[in-house]
């Protein structure tokens, strides 16, 4: 009769040289089965004395418990072995950097112009928009500006060619916002044409503007920001009031100083020129100039069929770039126009 500690080794040994668990599991019928070896063993037990049942029932017995034992530790080694070659494979490795989409921000005019635009809408003001080619007549005659007035030529621009190769006569791209000025009210009293009154027009027009000049504070392309406030009752002390108070609060600096400097422009009178200075900071105590301003011109009013005799009201133009510039300390205004993402970035 086989040994059956002899068995028990064999079959460890069978276990122990597979790596595969079906393989495995086959293996274990060979020993444990209906027709495995130990249970071959146990039917030749009945041609046994009963003593020798007793031994060799009991060997028996303690051969089988080694083989499930080994069986049971491989099936374990097998499961590990599995898990560890899964792990290795599907190895992520966190440290990588992400994918994620490069974060743009607005460039520091945007972002001027949106702070200047909260900042009226909360005092009651409309934001207006007008196109970038502009006619003649809303650049320039309507805002007494007649052809040959010699203010035209602080304002040379860029025209713009007729199908025929000719420089347009009446089309070129605009010198200032106060075109929308224009615009906004033929509109306003195109509106209330039939009331007899007109409501109060409060508002301000951001935008490009181009002119030919350039250096370190001048660009062919820049950005201004008008205003504009017509109504029964509006006087030079309410330009004042709303214009300090908006540079106080844009430059978030109460003892900002703000001074109005006797000027000319042909579409207002009396006209300023707007300067403020900086009570702290690298620029503390200069004046720097900052806007053009004054009482609208009877003559724009009158242009537009608006009676100068019921209504009046002041106009300014701020230079948006200027006022980024200050706010942020930046001294060269070309830096706006190079898009240069070393300067640009560090605005985000
Ligand atoms: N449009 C003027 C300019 O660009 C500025 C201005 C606007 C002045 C409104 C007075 C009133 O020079």
């Amino acid at each position: 009769m086989l040994n059956p500690e002899q068995i028990a080794q064999d079959a460890a040994a069978a276990f122990a040289a597979t790596d595969d668990p079906d393989a495995l599991e086959q293996i274990k019928a060979r020993y444990l089965g209906k027709s495995g070896r130990i249970t071959e063993l146990l039917k030749g037990m009945a041609a046994l004395s009963s003593e020798e049942k007793k031994t060799t029932g009991a060997a028996i017995n303690r051969a089988k418990t080694a083989i499930e034992a080994a069986l049971e530790r491989r099936r374990e080694a097998l499961r590990e072995q599995a898990l560890a070659a899964r792990l290795a494979g599907e190895s992520l490795d966190v440290s990588l950097p992400g994918r994620g989409e490069p974060r743009g921000g607005l460039h520091p005019v945007t972002r001027t112009q949106e702070r200047v635009e909260a900042l009226f809408r909360s005092i009651g003001f409309e934001v207006a928009d007008g196109p970038e080619i502009e006619g003649d007549f809303q650049n320039f005659a309507a805002l007494n500006m007649p052809k040959d007035h010699p203010a035209r030529s602080m304002h040379d621009t860029f025209y713009l060619l007729d199908e025929n190769g000719r420089v347009a006569e009446d089309i070129l791209l605009r010198t200032h916002t106060s075109p929308i000025q224009v615009r906004y009210m033929q509109a306003h009293v195109a509106r209330h044409a039939r009331l007899g009154t007109m409501p109060e027009i409060r508002i301000i027009a951001p935008g490009r503007v181009y002119r030919v000049d350039s250096d370190a504070t001048h660009s062919p392309v820049f950005h201004q920001v008008e205003g504009l406030w017509i109504g029964e009752q509006v006087s030079f002390a309410d330009l004042k009031g709303v214009v300090a108070e908006f540079l106080r609060r844009f430059f978030e600096s109460d003892d900002l100083q703000v001074r109005f400097r006797p000027s000319f422009f042909p579409f207002t009178e009396p006209s300023a020129e707007i300067d403020v200075a900086f009570m702290s900071g690298v620029l503390e105590g200069r004046w720097l100039e900052i806007a053009g301003c004054g009482m609208v011109h009877p003559n724009v009013l009158r242009h537009v069929g608006i009676d100068p005799e019921k209504y009046l009201g002041f106009a300014f133009g701020m230079g948006l770039d200027r006022l980024t510039m200050l706010r942020y300390g930046v001294n060269d205004l070309r830096l706006f126009f190079d898009g240069d993402l070393r300067f640009l970035r560090q605005f985000v």
